[in-house]
């Protein structure tokens, strides 16, 4: 890939933004070649979490505005470049995002795409398109509400002001703020410990969760109470729960 760093290490598939001249913009060919990789590490069985990062200054500073400052409606709609950011909601394995300086615009919502947020405590939050004349189109309006609430989500959509690390964990968009020294460790603990878990309910609960948020409360449930009982069909239930009765670590193997 041009725009990707990629690596692998102990069950961790490694994803690093690079395109550190413009902060990391995310422009269309680097937008497929990320979709391509988190989908390649959902289909290879030696992975079990996936770790996105950008760089120092910028996880993303945003979509590529150069890209799409020309294009009228009817391009935009035919190229359709949110198709491919709809597939990274349906990559089944968690993806740990760790976020250095900015995420902003689309690079916010890159980070609210992924399940679980680090961010070091320089970090910034988000979604200033109001500025540029247009608004979040990634998910912007629609997962950071459901994450900070209407008041919070409204103000930073509305105004385009960014939000800190400290305030972005306040209000329950990240998991951690860290310092930036030790954020790439943190976040990989994190992913290998995910790694570690039996495959298969991870994906189904990752799943589940995200439904959560996709469904009414209703629905939701039902969809809750059948992935449970499907799980019971698995190998790694019964060795699960087992090994908790005999006090011993379980061996998980995605059966
Ligand atoms: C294209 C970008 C860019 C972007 C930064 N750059 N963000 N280019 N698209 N989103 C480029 C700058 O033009 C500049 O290039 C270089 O990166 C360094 O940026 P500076 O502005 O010089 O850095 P600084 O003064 O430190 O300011 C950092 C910043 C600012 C506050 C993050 O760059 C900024 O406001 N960027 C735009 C943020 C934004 O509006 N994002 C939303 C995009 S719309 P040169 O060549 O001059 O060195 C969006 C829609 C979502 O995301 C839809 C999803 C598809």
């Amino acid at each position: 890939p041009e725009f990707l760093r990629v690596s692998t290490e102990k069950g961790v598939g490694r994803i690093e933004l690079r395109r550190p001249k413009v902060l990391n913009a995310l422009n269309r060919r680097m937008v497929a070649e990320l979709v391509e990789m988190l989908e390649s590490f959902d289909r290879e069985d030696t992975v079990g979490a996936i770790l996105l990062t950008g760089g120092p200054k910028a996880f993303a500073a945003g979509a590529d505005i150069d890209e799409m400052a020309g294009a009228t409606a009817a391009e935009m709609l035919t190229m359709d470049p949110f198709a491919d950011w709809d597939r990274i909601r349906r990559v089944s394995k968690p993806i740990v995002a760790a976020v250095n300086g900015y995420a902003l615009g689309g690079g916010c919502e890159l980070a609210m795409a992924c399940d679980l947020i680090f961010a070091s405590e320089t970090a910034r939050f988000g979604q200033p398109e109001i500025d540029l004349g247009v608004m979040p189109g990634a998910g912007g309006t629609q997962r950071l509400t459901r994450a900070v609430g209407k008041a919070r989500a409204m103000e930073m959509v509305l105004t385009g002001k960014p939000i800190t690390a400290k305030e972005a964990y306040a209000a329950g968009l990240i998991n951690r703020v860290v310092p930036a020294e030790v954020l790439e460790e943190e976040a990989m603990k994190m992913a290998r410990e995910l790694a570690s878990k039996p495959p298969v309910a991870l994906r189904l609960a990752k799943r589940a969760v995200q439904r959560a948020a996709e469904i009414g409360l209703e629905a939701g449930l039902d969809y809750e109470q059948k992935l449970f009982y499907f799980l019971f069909s698995t190998e790694d239930q019964k060795e699960g729960m087992q090994a908790f009765m005999e006090k011993r670590r379980p061996e998980f193997r995605g059966k």
